[in-house]
């Protein structure tokens, strides 16, 4: 499957004239010593900087005029459940999201605004379609329908998929609001059509699978759908984050079965002001409900120990989700980890690994306080590396993703070996816990983005404890 999507992007790129950075034989680029954030010098000659253009998502010459689409005020009059839903949801925070657009700057200076229509692609179609995204474009110079992000017409004016990823959708301004329902009373103020494409999981992959300009894959939960028992069992992703509800869709439209537009998710929005607290709390709610339903963690322990010898701890992490891998999207932002303490019968702490250091960072690689300093740790989400095999923040600079996600209902087994002293007094306290976060601290650090730090929440998605006594 990947390897067919790579030739139709390459295919599509070079039809265009352009040439794609595949291979490159790259010098190694900045590691994290660099704090990620500045442009190093060795950059711009690490790679070619050729525009990257594609005829459909990243055309050179705009294709489509963005005053020509409406804006999701003009839906609110009819529309106002709908709207105000979407209004919280991840899909308008997608061209207005600090992390997004801070991103996109280094990038822009890494290639020198050669690639800057890559990210802006499926965050605003419309405006990378519409010729607002341009070579060293600026996010202040946007017009509102380009920042409204993955706004209503964005996906209802859709007509076609030409494929499953990288913002396959064909767009038309012109087009009547296309929707699921297949008998749409008259609007006076739009056209309705009914299109099946609304109700299947290929309609999301258009944006949610990402495949870099190297071919490397990013983003796929698509493609891990295809194979999953919820897509045997004929379930979509409509299914789970757009949950079906009787209403009116209009006033004056009979009820009926229509379509929750929150797009329950597990991001919560970092910038301050974008949703109330009252939509935090339903987001909050929302994330909880999704991860808590997602895992369970079951922990295995004798019922004592000798003292001076090693505690075996025997911990399965199992996916109760049969629809993609946990965690799918961006799993190289995301953070999901299993935390274990065990503590003595003083309450010291006597062992432990996934707890934070002083910056709130995991322990690994990317701790400033404590690089390397919890060996253990278990990690489901995915990492970068970079030519030079070193770990990498950012997927354009890198050269391989290795994923730990866990797959549709799988498990995972880990076994840990806990050393216990000989002067220990028991019993010993053992908990489990798994562990999810939107954002890890240093790269919003790196990003020059500190004081979101404590804006990040972490979710607990399940957790395991028990007691274990020490014999002589
Ligand atoms: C093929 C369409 C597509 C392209 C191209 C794309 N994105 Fe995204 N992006 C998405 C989707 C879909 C998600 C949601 C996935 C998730 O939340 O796990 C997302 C999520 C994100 C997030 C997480 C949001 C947050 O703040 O937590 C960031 C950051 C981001 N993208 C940055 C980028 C950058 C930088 C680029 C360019 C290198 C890029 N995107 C290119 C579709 C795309
Ligand atoms: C003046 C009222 C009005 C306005 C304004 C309006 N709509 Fe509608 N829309 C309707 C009615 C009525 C229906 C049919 C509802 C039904 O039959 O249940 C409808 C249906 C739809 C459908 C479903 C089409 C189908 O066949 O599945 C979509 C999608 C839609 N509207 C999107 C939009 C968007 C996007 C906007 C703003 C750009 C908008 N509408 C503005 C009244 C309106
Ligand atoms: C059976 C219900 C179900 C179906 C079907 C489903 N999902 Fe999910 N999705 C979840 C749950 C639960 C989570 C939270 C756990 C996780 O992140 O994997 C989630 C999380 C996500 C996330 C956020 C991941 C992150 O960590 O940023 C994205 C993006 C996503 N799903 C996209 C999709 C797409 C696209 C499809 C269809 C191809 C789909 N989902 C189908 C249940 C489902
Ligand atoms: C990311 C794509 C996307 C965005 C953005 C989006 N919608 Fe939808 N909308 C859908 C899908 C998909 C369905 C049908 C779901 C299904 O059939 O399972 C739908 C259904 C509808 C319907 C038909 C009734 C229903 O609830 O099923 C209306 C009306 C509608 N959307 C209006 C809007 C408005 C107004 C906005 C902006 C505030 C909006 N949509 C934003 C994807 C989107
Ligand atoms: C036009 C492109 C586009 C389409 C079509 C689209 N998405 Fe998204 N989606 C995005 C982007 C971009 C983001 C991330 C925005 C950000 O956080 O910066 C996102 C985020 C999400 C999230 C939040 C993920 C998280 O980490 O919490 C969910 C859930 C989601 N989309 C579901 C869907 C579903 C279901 C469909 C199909 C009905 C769909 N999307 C269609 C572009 C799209």
């Amino acid at each position: 499957m990947s390897a067919a999507r790579r030739t139709s992007f390459a295919a599509a790129s070079l039809a265009m004239g352009t040439a794609l950075v595949l291979g490159c034989e790259c010098t190694p680029p900045p590691g994290p010593t660099d704090g990620g954030s500045g442009r190093d010098s060795r950059v711009p000659d690490a790679w070619e900087l050729v525009p990257v253009h594609d005829p459909l998502s990243m055309p050179e010459e705009a294709t489509l005029t963005p005053s020509d689409f409406q804006r999701s005020e003009r839906c609110t009059m009819c529309h106002a459940d709908h709207v105000s839903e979407w209004q919280s949801s991840m899909h308008a925070y997608a061209m207005v999201d600090p992390v997004f657009q801070a991103l996109v700057s280094v990038r822009q200076a890494d290639f020198m605004g050669t690639q800057d229509q890559f990210c802006v692609q499926c965050h605003s179609a419309i405006g990378t379609r519409g010729g607002e995204i341009t070579a060293g474009f600026s996010f202040t110079g946007l017009s509102p329908i380009t920042l409204e992000g993955v706004t209503c017409v964005s996906c209802h004016q859709v007509t076609e998929l030409a494929r499953d990823h990288n913002s396959g959708h064909v767009l038309d301004a012109t087009a009547s609001m296309r929707g699921p329902i297949t008998d749409p009373v008259a609007s006076g103020r739009h056209e309705s059509a009914s299109s099946e494409l609304f109700g299947t999981s290929e309609f999301c992959a258009g944006c949610h699978d990402i495949v870099e300009v190297s071919g490397l894959s990013l983003e796929r939960p698509y493609e891990e759908w295809l194979s999953s028992p919820a897509r045997a069992a004929g379930r979509n992703c409509q299914s789970c984050h757009m949950p079906e509800i009787t209403r009116e869709v209009a006033p004056s439209a009979p009820e009926r079965t229509s379509h929750e537009h929150r797009f329950r998710g597990v991001d919560l929005p970092l910038l301050d002001g974008f949703a109330t607290p009252e939509q935090m709390d339903v987001l909050r709610a929302d994330r909880a409900a999704l991860l808590t339903s997602s895992a369970d963690v079951r922990l295995q322990v004798p019922d004592s120990v000798r003292a001076g010898g090693t505690l075996d701890l025997v911990i399965d992490v199992e996916s109760l989700l049969d629809a993609h891998s946990l965690p799918t999207g961006s799993t190289f932002i995301r953070q999901l980890w299993l935390e274990v303490v065990v503590r003595d019968a003083h309450d010291r702490v006597v062992y432990e690994t996934g707890t934070l250091d002083g910056n709130g960072d995991l322990r690994d690689h990317w701790s400033a306080l404590d690089p390397y300093g919890d060996p253990d740790l278990v990690s489901f989400s995915s990492s970068l590396t970079n030519a030079a095999g070193q770990p990498e923040l950012f997927p354009w600079r890198s050269t391989e993703h290795f994923r730990r996600t866990l797959e549709p209902l799988h498990t995972r087994t880990v076994t840990l070996f806990v050393p216990v002293p000989s002067s220990m007094d028991g019993p010993l306290s053992v908990r489990a816990r798994l562990r999810f976060r939107s954002h890890p601290p240093f790269l919003l650090r790196a990003l020059g983005l500190t004081e979101l730090v404590p804006r990040v929440e972490i979710q607990d998605i399940d957790e395991a404890s028990a007691s274990v006594e020490v014999v002589p």
